[in-house]
């Protein structure tokens, strides 16, 4: 409690400071003062009218917000969660001002269609407010778990924050429609890692790897591959320790993933120069050398920092400086003449840490074997990371993993990887319940994972193809789907991908069995495609389908570094039992807390 009293003065402390200097702009942390507070912001509404900044406390499991406000004197401020983004069906913080001229602080929830009800429960603790002319600031503080069953309960992944603003005073909250008000949403993850993020050393410089003014294909997908060669001062070894993405104006909305691919080659092999879109049959053979992951991001994401043990290698005498960026570009409004210099920026030092960082690809093989049948509300599919791969894959004492990027293409909603040794589960690696594709942060984990040679990972995503008329399958193109979790893990070992998909040869007796006995128009001179296009997609032939996936064996990709498959049998392969699983999760409820259905607000004329 303590704790979180102290965090709330420096917070608005902090405030106070900031409302001097630069009320309107963005304020970022000091990148090397390790001492600062630890507190996150973002901007709600497209004109930043409303700023949120909050710290959490994970011993109280505790948020504390502060919202800086710029509307006019008597509005309603809403602020609160809900599963998507949605204001239906959300719950809200309202902080309003009655006929008296009286501030109100309250705990409410919509339904179905937007209409607020005070909750029974007062969950929203206001902990201070000051209102000075047009700027309100004010601070509450929530638990992640109040118990309160109109109350939306914060998890580890992504959070919609929604809001609302209307005019005041009012008489009461009960009865507004918050659909019918200005309102809208953010996603942040709420509950980041508090972890101060290592201070870099006094060597550190960076180095953008971007395209150079691409006119961005009028087409939905295009994924566009351009060669780069490292400078001469990578003929050493230097460790990357943060990569972010240095999009170019304009281009926030299209760009949607990029990648650094390392060219597997001979140091001092030259190869071709290559610009052109990435499947492109004129792009020379050799680049397909061109796949070691070096870097990754996706819309969304904040720079990835490493920890302080690891750096990602790159340079040295035996490593070629080839390096191919690859941008998807998804323009679904089919955009003409946009130029691009979209890439991503590296920042590393030669100042070498313990140990070299990895990254592996879990989950779903990007293959059309997979598929999602349309009018889903939630249909899973899991991928296989199998003991018998990280057996042959990983060293003796194992890997530790310190990062995560999930990631799905539009239809996916959740997404976890378990953990499992022997046939007993171990907790989670990490789990996201309200995962949008629009927010795929690399995430360091708040707790590091320690996996063992004959361990098994188990991603699994949910997806809601309520809106789709046809089968979704997996592949490449936006509108199709994946399932990948990219760990990111020291120290680097061989094993790149482990990843799984329906074992073919069961895939095709599906296929027949389907025709021969539901009378669907499947056949064997058809390919994968085009015999789930032709199944009728009924909910029997959908559930179905879900309980094949969920028995059949699978076909591994356990690939090495080089590319190449581990050697040994990956085909028809068992999937990994779960005899012990993990108990529920408790949640933590206690009865102290809930109470009061409001507290009034003295207002504080700012003597500042
Ligand atoms: C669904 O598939 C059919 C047949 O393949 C195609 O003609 C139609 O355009 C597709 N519909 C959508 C919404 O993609
Ligand atoms: C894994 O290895 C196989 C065999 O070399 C190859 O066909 C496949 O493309 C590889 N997959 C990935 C994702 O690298």
């Amino acid at each position: 409690m303590l704790l979180r009293c102290l965090g709330v003065l420096l917070l608005l402390h902090i405030v106070d400071l900031w409302s001097v200097t630069a009320d309107n702009s963005l304020i970022t942390l000091p990148e090397r003062d390790t001492n600062a507070v630890l507190y996150f912001e973002t901007v709600l509404d497209p004109n930043d009218k409303l700023h949120l900044y909050w710290i959490v406390d994970y011993e109280e499991e505790t948020v504390t917000f502060e919202l800086r406000a710029r509307v006019s004197d008597h509005d309603w401020i809403g602020v609160g969660f809900s599963d998507r983004g949605e204001i239906n069906n959300a719950d809200l913080c309202i902080l309003w001002t009655d006929r008296k001229r009286k501030n109100r602080f309250q705990d409410v929830y919509t339904d179905e269609s937007g209409f607020v009800t005070v909750d029974d429960h007062d969950d929203c603790h206001l902990l201070s407010m000051k209102r000075r002319g047009f700027v309100t600031r004010y601070a509450w503080s929530r638990k992640f778990d109040t118990c309160d069953n109109q109350d939306y309960y914060l998890e580890d992944g992504t959070t919609h924050i929604v809001y609302a603003v209307g005019r005041g005073p009012i008489r009461r909250l009960d009865g507004i429609n918050l659909a019918k008000e200005i309102h809208g949403f953010q996603r942040v993850q709420l509950l980041k890692n508090v972890m101060p993020n290592p201070p870099f050393p006094e060597d550190t410089k960076t180095i953008t790897i971007h395209n150079d003014k691409v006119a961005v294909p009028n087409v939905e997908t295009t994924y566009y591959c351009t060669l780069h060669r490292l400078p001469p001062e990578f003929e050493n070894k230097n460790h990357i320790i943060q990569y972010s993405s240095a999009i170019q104006e304009g281009s926030e909305g299209l760009v949607h993933h990029m990648e650094v691919f390392h060219c597997e080659v001979e140091a001092d092999k030259k190869l071709p120069p290559w610009k052109g879109p990435c499947s492109s049959p004129e792009k020379p053979k050799i680049l397909e050398a061109c796949k070691r992951v070096l870097a990754a991001w996706a819309m969304g994401a904040l720079p990835f920092t490493y920890p302080e043990e690891a750096g990602l290698p790159i340079g040295g005498p035996e490593f070629s400086r080839y390096v191919m960026l690859e941008v998807h570009y998804n323009n679904p409004e089919l955009k003409e003449g946009v130029i691009d210099s979209s890439g991503i920026k590296l920042t590393y030092t030669p100042s070498l840490r313990e140990y070299d960082a990895g990254v592996m690809e879990l989950g779903l093989e990007y293959t059309n074997k997979m598929a999602i049948p349309p009018h889903q509300a939630d249909f899973k599919l899991t991928g296989y990371c199998v003991a018998e791969c990280t057996r042959v894959g990983l060293p003796a004492k194992g890997i530790v993993i310190f990062g995560s990027q999930l990631h799905t293409h539009l239809t996916g909603t959740k997404v976890y990887t378990k953990h499992i040794r022997g046939s007993a589960e171990l907790p989670e690696l990490n789990r996201d319940n309200h995962y949008s594709t629009h927010f795929q942060e690399i995430r360091r984990l708040k707790r590091q994972v320690r996996i063992l040679p004959g361990d098994s990972l188990l991603t699994t995503c949910h997806y809601s193809t309520m809106d789709r008329e046809n089968i979704t399958l997996g592949g490449y193109a936006i509108s199709e789907e994946m399932c990948v979790n990219y760990v990111h893990y020291y120290p680097k070992s061989d094993l790149e991908v482990c990843k799984s998909s329906i074992d073919t040869k069961v895939l095709g007796s599906y296929f027949r069995y389907m025709k021969q006995y539901n009378d669907e128009a499947t056949s064997e001179s058809k390919g994968v495609d085009e015999n789930y296009q032709s199944i009728h997609w009924s909910q029997a032939n959908a559930d179905f389908l879900y309980h094949l996936y969920s028995s059949a064996p699978l076909s591994m990709q356990c690939n090495q570094s080089s590319g190449d498959r581990f050697p040994g049998y990956w085909n028809g392969t068992p999937k990994t039992e779960i005899l012990y699983p993990l108990p529920p999760q408790k949640r933590r409820c206690t009865s102290a807390g809930a109470g009061k259905s409001y507290i009034d607000a003295e207002e504080e004329e700012g003597e500042e």
